[in-house]
């Protein structure tokens, strides 16, 4: 199956209608299940998206809430993944706090790692080789073509049997820690929001060139993902 591409003429649009889809798939998932399960991103291309699903009247009863990655900062720490969540949507929803699974990266990032990997066992009720099935997991894509917390040339992106790692990103001189591609590609859905012209060069690469996830992270779970893309992003496709 190819990739489902959505190009809209604004980052807002694009946004929109990725947190509007997210919004319908939980929805359509917690009538099945009775609970539902959403990862999302950080970075700054979400914000939007939050924004506008935090307007929505959706009843977030159910919900269980994750992060897909998060830098080695506290909560408060201004390049926070999570505080970054907190401002746009969390702190604008009725959501129960037990619902809600932070990445404690205020601890080492191979702590918090270990502690997030439990957390999924235990609200996933996995065994010890289990891997969790998301409903909806929400990327992004840098201008290198990464995703979550994988950059180019991680030796992670091969990993088959992980479910989350600490892993130091050099070239920004950060520790992180990220979902790993085994449950990146379990998703029943994975929606990626990408906008900006600084991602054309890359997303031309990840839709249109070979396929290659160790220099292309973002082409993990290629096949079954959605694509919601502002025109300036999709100006090379
Ligand atoms: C992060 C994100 C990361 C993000 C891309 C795009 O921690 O930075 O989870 O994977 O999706 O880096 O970031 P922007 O939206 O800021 O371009």
């Amino acid at each position: 199956m190819d990739p489902k591409i959505l190009i809209f003429d604004t980052a807002v649009e694009a946004a929109e209608a990725c947190g509007d889809r997210i919004l319908e798939l939980l929805a359509g998932a917690r009538i099945a299940r009775g609970v539902t399960s959403l990862a999302v991103s950080g970075g700054s291309t979400p914000r939007l998206m939050f924004q506008s699903m935090a307007m929505r009247p959706f009843d977030w009863t159910g919900v269980e809430l994750f992060q897909v990655d998060e830098r080695g900062v506290p909560p408060d720490h201004e390049l926070s993944n999570f505080r970054m969540i907190r401002e746009t949507l969390l702190g604008k929803i009725r959501i129960a706090d037990g619902q809600v699974h932070r990445m404690r990266a205020e601890l080492s990032a191979a702590e918090a790692a270990h502690a997030y990997e439990e957390e999924i066992r235990r609200v996933f009720d996995l065994g010890p080789a289990g891997i969790p099935v998301f409903d909806v997991i929400q990327r992004g894509m840098g201008p290198d073509g990464h995703t979550a917390s994988l950059f180019p040339g991680e030796p992670l992106i091969a990993n088959r049997t992980g479910i989350v790692a600490a892993v130091h990103v050099e070239k920004m001189k950060q520790d992180r820690i990220t979902l790993l591609p085994a449950v990146l590609e379990r998703a029943r859905h994975t929606l990626c929001l990408v906008s900006g012209h600084d991602k054309a060069a890359a997303l031309r690469e990840v839709l249109r060139g070979k396929v290659n996830p160790m220099a292309w992270p973002s082409q993990i779970a290629l096949d079954a993902s959605a694509w919601y893309i502002d025109k300036a992003a999709a100006s090379q496709l």
